[in-house]
């Protein structure tokens, strides 16, 4: 959930996404609802696109966002959400590619490593984002401007820290926007990823069954300073915004240096 200090502009001047319109996948909750909540105090029409209709709606309602069901690994689900946005909105300025999945179970040896597990998590973290990339660009490149996020991990910069097919997926994920952004930046569209270190959302307590408290092993680096959602909705909106206008073909990685370098030579 965002925190109040950093979520709300201290006056419409401040409002950095005023007039705009964006699209959120995975919004119903974690690093997407906190974008959403963030974007909306911005000054953005919001839609949110999940697959847990209830909890989508009632964010949604919650800020005066719109809600649309949205299987990201379904292309006309993908169609239907774009085609909605543009005959409420009349455009689509920013398509937030965020919704992601991990392994139900962890399957450290690929010599284990079923094939429909790693097709699902493929599919969800890959297939969706194209998806969401070529259709944002379908309403984009006539109107030649445009801004797509899609939200990586540290497991896109680095080996080890996540299963096979979920470090696979986020690799890729950065492959699609330096392609696209390449394709796309003539059009005036910039196309970024955002890769977060791991924060205490659902997806992480379902997966990892940790608490606050179990979190600590992963700060280990940055002083101890646990990630948040509300870090990675700012790095969205830095990136979505004038302040991130040339900013293509990035992947703004948010772990406090945690990818940078090796923690474990002492040294310093
Ligand atoms: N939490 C972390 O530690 C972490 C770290 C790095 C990257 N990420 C990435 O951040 C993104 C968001 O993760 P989160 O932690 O907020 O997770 P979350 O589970 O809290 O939220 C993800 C949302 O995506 C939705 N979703 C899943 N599959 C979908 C589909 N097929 N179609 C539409 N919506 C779907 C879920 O219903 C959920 O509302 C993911 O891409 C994840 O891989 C998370």
């Amino acid at each position: 959930m965002a925190s109040a200090s950093s979520s709300l502009p201290s006056s419409a001047a401040s409002k950095r996404l005023e007039g705009k319109v964006a699209i959120i996948t995975g919004g119903a909750r974690g690093i997407g609802e906190c974008t959403a909540r963030l974007f909306r105090n911005h000054g953005a029409k919001v839609i949110i696109a999940d697959i847990r209709d209830e909890l989508g709606t009632v964010v949604a309602q919650d800020i005066g966002a719109t809600y649309i069901h949205c299987d990201i690994t379904n292309e006309s689900d993908m169609t239907n959400l774009v085609n909605t946005t543009i005959s409420l909105h009349g455009k689509l300025d920013i398509m937030f590619n965020n919704a992601g999945i991990v392994d139900s179970s962890m399957k450290p040896s690929i010599l284990d490593y079923d094939t429909t597990d790693f097709k699902k998590i493929i599919d969800v973290n890959i297939l969706g984002p194209f998806l969401g990339t070529k259709h944002a660009a379908r309403v984009m490149i006539p109107k030649r401007s445009g801004c797509i996020i899609s939200t990586a991990s540290c497991a896109s910069v680095t080996g080890g820290l996540s299963s096979h097919a979920y470090t696979c997926s986020k690799f890729a994920v950065v492959g699609l926007v330096k392609n696209t952004a390449v394709e796309l930046g003539k059009y005036g569209i910039r196309v970024n990823s955002i890769s977060p270190h791991i924060i205490l959302t659902e997806l992480v307590k379902e997966f990892l069954k940790v608490d606050e408290e179990g979190m600590k092993k992963y700060y280990t680096h940055f002083g101890g300073k646990p990630l948040t959602t509300q870090h990675i909705a700012d790095a969205a909106l830095y990136l979505a915004s004038d302040d991130g206008g040339y900013v293509s073909g990035h992947n703004l990685v948010v772990d406090g240096g945690y990818t940078t370098g090796s923690y474990n030579f002492g040294l310093f």
